[in-house]
């Protein structure tokens, strides 16, 4: 738009300038033209006045003092002064009739005497095309001059209102860069031209409404949420009035279990967007392997753990990253058979952490079974997702392949947190 703008500027400045030099350029050159012939016209005049008054050798001197080359034509055929042709122009002049006419490499002004000895005497007076147009050259350097001064002038007003017109405009679009990239602080401060600061205003609303609604988005999740205890409370009343009392603590513990879980969820949802999210990628990976383990132990599974000692810092908020891991470790125990064996391994990266998950299962059937609401098993098909989501959301990735042993690897990248 800067580089559009000065172009602009630069057509419209020279258009103008050359509707306005160029006239003035060729009337400068008729006002030098007509001033030298009138000079010589004045010279010519003074020659034809002592025509006839004085001998031939008196106007012979005063034709060779004559500042321009002069030529008197008497009527007997005799020619005095600077030696030029009897041109058609002299013939019509020595019929009493003074002229002017182009002759080769100038002109020639030609003032008829009248009353001379012997019939009409003809003075001629010879301009070069140099003292012709003697000055235009300069004078027209000089407007050149002053169009390319005034164009250049006109090019750095108009890139200095462009850059004043774009540098809000490229902050606007820096500020709406950062709130599609989830950094809802972002605001900008209305700069520049009206209609630029009306774009900066609304963008700032823009901010503050989007803002506001994934607050109301929170508290509702954290509402429906909350609607779950009711019948878990059911569930409980259920539980302690069995009869086996060893079956009624194992279901009262469930209970508990499912009771902590809804109320994080409930205190997870309100606190996002008001903390920064970050944790230990290594005692979170280890805390819910140690979860898992008794299941495996239950399903003959055998397991590695390759955790690296910690703590490894990554930007992503402790229940989420447990989430995660929960995820993909219940995708091993949902989708392959009892007995198979799996590993997990937390490496340091340069600027993160690399979670591996892999087991010897069957593997992935489909080439992209992360796909949000597509499950193999019936299920949700939520585990992947929520699980590329986590890791998206803090600027890592998630990606999907093959183990060695020939079951399904999901790799996790987290980024370390952003200062
Ligand atoms: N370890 C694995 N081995 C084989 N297939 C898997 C494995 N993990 C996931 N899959 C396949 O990928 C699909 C999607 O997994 P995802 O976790 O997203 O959904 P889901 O497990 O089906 O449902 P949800 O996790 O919501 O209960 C699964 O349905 C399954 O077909
Ligand atoms: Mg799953």
């Amino acid at each position: 738009m800067r580089r559009w703008l000065t172009l602009l500027v630069a057509a419209t400045t020279s258009l103008v300038l050359i509707a306005l030099l160029v006239p003035l350029a060729l009337l400068v050159r008729t006002v030098a033209v007509s001033g030298a012939v009138s000079e010589a016209e004045s010279e010519a005049e003074s020659v034809a006045v002592v025509v006839g008054a004085v001998d031939t050798e008196t106007l012979r001197l005063t034709a060779e003092q004559a500042e321009h080359p002069v030529t008197v034509f008497l009527p007997g055929g005799e020619v005095i002064g600077d030696p030029a042709p009897r041109s058609a122009a002299v013939e019509l002049a020595s019929r009493g009739r003074s002229v002017t006419a182009a002759a080769p490499g100038g002109r020639e002004i030609l003032v008829a005497v009248q009353g001379a000895p012997g019939g009409t005497a003809v003075v001629r007076v010879f301009l070069d095309d140099g003292r012709l147009t003697r000055g235009v050259p300069q004078v027209w350097a000089g407007l050149a001059a002053l169009g390319l001064a005034l164009v250049g002038l006109g090019v750095l007003v108009g890139d200095r209102l462009a850059r004043a017109v774009i540098r809000p405009i490229t902050a606007l679009a820096g500020v709406s860069h950062r709130l599609a990239a989830g950094d809802l602080s972002a605001r900008t401060v209305p700069d520049g031209p009206p209609e630029v600061q009306a774009v900066g205003v609304a963008l700032n609303h823009l901010a503050e409404r989007i803002t506001g609604l994934l607050a109301e988005e929170r508290e509702s999740a954290a509402d429906l949420s909350h609607r779950l205890r009711t019948p878990l409370t059911g569930l409980r009343l259920e539980a302690e009035s069995l009869a086996d009392l060893e079956e009624s603590a194992r279901i009262e513990a469930r209970v508990d279990a499912l009771e902590r879980a809804v109320t994080s969820v409930i205190t997870e949802a309100r606190r996002r967007g008001r903390e920064r999210a970050e944790c230990d990628a290594a005692a979170v990976t280890g805390a819910r392997v140690a979860f898992w383990s008794v299941l495996a132990e239950d399903q003959s599974r055998h397991f590695t753990l390759d955790l690296v000692p910690g703590p490894l810092p990554v930007g992503v908020a402790a229940d989420d990253l447990a989430a995660c891991v929960d995820a993909l470790l219940g995708n091993v125990f949902a989708h392959t058979p009892e007995g198979v064996s799996f590993s997990v391994r937390l490496e340091a990266t340069g600027g993160g952490a690399l979670l591996t998950v892999a087991d010897a299962g069957p593997g992935f059937a489909t080439p992209d079974p992360s796909q949000r609401g597509e499950s193999g098993a019936g299920s949700t098909g939520l585990g992947l997702d929520i699980a590329r989501r986590t890791a998206e959301s803090a600027g890592g990735s998630l990606s999907l392949g093959a183990s060695p042993e020939g079951g399904a690897s999901v790799i996790l990248f987290l980024p370390a947190v952003t200062p």
